[in-house]
């Protein structure tokens, strides 16, 4: 039982803790570190991480986003971690973001790309603030000044 409330609270760690790392190495139990397996959503969010960053460097440096990114509609379906719940409140924040997101592309939207952009990386913040919050300090660095 122990054990199980070791690994169960390594996996919350692990998909939303801050530094993951630094918490296994501070636990006293040997747990080998391959026993991680990232859900099919921690992928996603780390792919929307890295696309985020591109999409700010893109636009700092004056260009517009032409191609919205297909692969983001999986989060509606992509597998969970172990324990975590598809709740309506998540539902809910999953289609806000990607209607944010959609509205990156509208050319003829009267809102800077700036402030569309922010909006979306808001609702990445949004979202975490409902109970995964350790990766928000990484989050809040997409954000364009
Ligand atoms: C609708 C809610 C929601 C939105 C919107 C959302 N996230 Fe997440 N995010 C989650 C949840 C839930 C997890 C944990 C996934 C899991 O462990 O299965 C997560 C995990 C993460 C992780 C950790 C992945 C890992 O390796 O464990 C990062 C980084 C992340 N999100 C970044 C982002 C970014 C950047 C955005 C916006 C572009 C975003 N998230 C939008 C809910 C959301």
């Amino acid at each position: 039982m122990m054990r199980f409330a070791i690994l169960l609270f390594l996996t919350v760690l692990y998909s939303c803790g801050e530094q993951p790392k630094e918490a296994v190495v501070e636990t006293e139990v040997p747990i080998k570190y391959d026993m991680y397996v990232p859900s099919e959503m921690a992928n996603l969010m780390n792919e929307m991480y890295n696309y985020k960053a591109e999409l700010k460097q893109g636009i700092l440096s004056g260009e517009t986003p032409s191609r919205f990114p297909e692969q983001i509609l999986k989060i509606h379906t992509a597998e969970l971690s172990d324990f975590k719940d598809r709740t309506e409140a998540f539902e809910a924040m999953s289609k806000a973001f990607i209607e944010a997101e959609q509205r990156l592309f509208d050319s003829t939207s009267t809102e800077s790309l700036k402030t569309r952009f922010n909006a979306t990386v808001n609702l990445c913040i949004s979202c975490h603030n409902m109970g995964c919050t350790g990766p928000i300090p990484r989050i809040q660095k997409l954000l364009i000044k």
